[in-house]
């Protein structure tokens, strides 16, 4: 009987513990926070990030693998949601107020070639921008374990 009663709280355990990881790891979908401090100013700070999401929607829209998706998106939300979204993750002073990464992208049957090519098309932006290649990377790391939430194909 205490055995069985430790197998079940072991399993009760399991099941909260995951719950709580889930919930934490959706609280902050989309949001990790870069550890690194100055790296905000290495995009160019907001108006940076401004001009580097307009040469990247300008990028996805040119690319046969990404325009299908863009091409009839709310351009000018989903570059300003990006804008947050990426000022937040770089530790600028900003809030993400957009929409979580799973049920936004879920019904866009997104694939892995979309998807890298889409981070493809950011490194373009940022090289064209001269954010340094450290300061590229430690964002991609940041966003490379999104495809979880993103592509579904
Ligand atoms: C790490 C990768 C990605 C990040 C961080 C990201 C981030 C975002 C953000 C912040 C939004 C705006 C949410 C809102 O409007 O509240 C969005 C929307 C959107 N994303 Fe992504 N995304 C990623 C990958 C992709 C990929 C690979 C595609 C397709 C190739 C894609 C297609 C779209 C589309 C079409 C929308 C607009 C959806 C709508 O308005 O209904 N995303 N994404």
């Amino acid at each position: 009987m205490l055995r069985k009663l430790g197998i079940l709280f072991a399993a009760v355990g399991i099941v909260v513990g995951g719950a709580t990881l889930t919930s934490s790891a959706h609280a902050q979908e989309g949001v990790k926070i870069t550890d690194d401090a100055g790296i905000f100013k290495e995009f160019g700070e907001k108006a940076g990030l401004v001009k580097i999401m307009d040469d990247f929607m300008i990028n996805l829209l040119k690319d046969p693998r990404t325009k299908p998706f863009f091409e009839n998106s709310d351009q000018k939300r989903v570059k300003e949601q990006l804008v947050d979204q990426f000022c937040f993750i770089l530790n600028g002073p900003c809030e993400y107020k957009g929409a979580k990464m799973k049920p936004i992208h879920a019904n866009l049957n997104i694939n892995r070639e979309n998807f890298n090519a889409l981070v493809e098309q950011l490194q373009v932006a940022m090289d064209k921008n001269n954010v340094p290649f450290r300061a590229q990377n430690k964002l991609l790391a940041i966003l490379a374990p999104m495809h979880r939430d993103i592509v579904t194909k």
